[in-house]
């Protein structure tokens, strides 16, 4: 069976599945029954000056039938006070030392009160700190959270003093809320960060109430742009994490964070190159259980393909990710539809011709195809003759229909087909047709050698300004 131990920031963890810092976090009792529930680690909510949340202070949007899709926030840092919180992070480490706690942390921009913030953390006895350079609401119009991470030499100046004091691993939270992540990656490494954990979540206004007009959550008739997470966000935070782990003056102990819900997800951001995953909105829309497929699924998909342990998968697909003009353009591809399958929704024809190419048709061949000319007749046509074709009279309880071809699930007349000539492997078909694996995806051999844009303008002796 496939360990799930791992090392990260030379902090040892039972397994890579940690809370990220947010609500369910938030004390004690709740760490402690996480942690029951199979959660290697934690990040405590972030500890601070003494806070006040307004109400309400979530909102989310929900897409075609899933509740929650993208989780919006404009709460703020922990409100409950900090010695409580130390003490509390005290009693979880006496009763759980084999369980990872992070003190998440963020004070005003000065050095002695970091400093003293920092000390009182790790004598609490946490595990290492994470600096809450990211939230992106209400501490920011303050001088902290995204204002810290938005600037590369506060970062810096602030994981320096950090770094002065730490004597535990010290985790620098980025926000997304910048143009290029690596930016202040880069610089929180040049400051002496221990580790990275990204994302925080990505400033957004989910809706607005179209009969009072304002925008959600509703705080007596106003609202202000909140922290968006969950699914939505996911492939947003899986591009930041390896636009970084792929940086060399970035990279360093990753714990990715945004959208993870599922075993799956969690192997998807090990894949390019995370040491540990936290999860926040999927523990507040199902609960801490949601851990337990978590580790099953990660290790049972370990075990099938001989996996042995963390380290032997980690950052597999970073080199997977390269620039455009490093793909090869001499591979081709094809839609290819299973007729067995089809149900005949006309979806695929509809997006082919509106969105795409024009190289679905739902018409059938009767001629012979000559390149991309094709001789097609009507689809009534094709019924016509289907049924002109049964030569005694059909008795419709015993005969199949007149258009039956086999066990399919629609009529002939109503399956597409795809002019293979003409299609240019987009994906959008197989991406809309809603029966599983009734549309793949096909490779077909061009005879050409591999070649790629880089290649082929430097063979033409073109130079690429920009
Ligand atoms: C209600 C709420 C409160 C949060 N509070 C904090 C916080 O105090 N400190 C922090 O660093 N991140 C905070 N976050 C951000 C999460 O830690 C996490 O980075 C983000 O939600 C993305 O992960 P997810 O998609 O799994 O939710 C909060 C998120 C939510 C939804
Ligand atoms: S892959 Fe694109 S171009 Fe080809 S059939 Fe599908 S939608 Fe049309
Ligand atoms: S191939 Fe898929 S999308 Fe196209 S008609 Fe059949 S079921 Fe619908």
């Amino acid at each position: 069976m496939a360990s799930l131990k791992t090392t990260f920031a030379g902090i040892e963890c039972i397994n890579p599945f940690w809370l990220a810092s947010a609500p369910p976090t938030n004390c004690g009792e709740q760490v402690m029954r996480a942690f029951d529930a199979g959660w290697g680690g934690a990040v405590w909510k972030t500890i601070g000056e003494p806070i006040t949340n307004v109400s309400s202070r979530y909102s989310s949007v929900d897409w075609a039938g899933q509740r929650m899709m993208g989780l919006n926030n404009i709460e703020l840092i922990s409100d409950r006070p900090i010695e409580i919180n130390l003490a509390e992070i005290a009693e979880v480490k006496r009763r759980y030392p084999k369980h990872v706690v992070i003190a998440s942390l963020m004070v005003e921009s000065r050095r002695d009160v970091w400093h003293e913030m920092v000390k009182r953390a790790e004598d609490a006895g946490s595990d290492g700190l994470e600096l809450n350079f990211g939230c992106p609401h209400g501490m920011s119009e303050r001088g902290m959270g995204s204002a810290v991470g938005q600037v590369p030499e506060y970062a810096q100046m602030i994981t320096e003093w950090v770094k002065e004091v730490a004597r535990t691993p010290v985790l620098v939270k980025l926000t997304p809320n910048i143009t290029d992540i690596r930016v202040v990656a880069r610089a929180a490494k040049q400051g002496g960060a221990d580790a990275l954990s990204a994302i925080n979540t990505i400033n957004s206004i989910t809706g607005i109430d179209l009969d009072t007009f304002t925008p959600r959550p509703n705080v007596d008739g106003k609202s202000s742009h909140g922290g968006y997470c969950g699914p939505a966000v996911k492939p947003i935070a899986l591009n930041m994490v390896q636009s970084v782990m792929a940086d060399p003056a970035s990279v360093l102990p990753m714990s990715a964070i945004g959208g993870i819900g599922t075993w799956r997800d969690a192997a998807e951001f090990l894949l390019v190159g995370a040491g540990t995953v936290q999860v926040c909105t999927a523990v507040m829309h199902y609960g801490y259980r949601i851990v337990e497929d978590m580790i099953d699924g990660l290790s049972q998909w370990m075990d099938e393909k001989g996996f042995a342990s963390l380290d032997d998968f980690r950052g597999l697909s970073l080199p997977r990710v390269t620039e455009w003009k490093h793909l090869n353009l001499n591979y081709k591809i094809v839609a290819q539809i299973d007729e067995s399958l089809c149900i005949g929704c006309d979806l695929c024809h509809i997006a082919c011709w509106d969105g795409a190419h024009q190289c679905i048709h739902t018409d059938r061949v009767t001629g012979p195809v000559d390149g991309h000319v094709e001789v097609h007749r009507k689809p009534m046509e094709a019924v016509h003759a289907t049924m002109s074709s049964i030569a005694v009279t059909r008795i419709p309880k015993m005969d199949p229909p007149a258009v039956s071809h086999g066990h399919y699930k629609a009529p002939l007349a109503r399956i597409p087909r795809v002019d293979e000539t003409e299609c240019v492997g987009c994906n959008l078909c197989s991406l809309v047709c809603p029966v599983e694996d009734c549309i793949t995806m096909k490779e077909v051999p061009g005879g050409l050698a591999p070649e790629t844009w880089e290649e082929r303008t430097a063979k033409l002796g073109i130079v690429e300004q920009c």
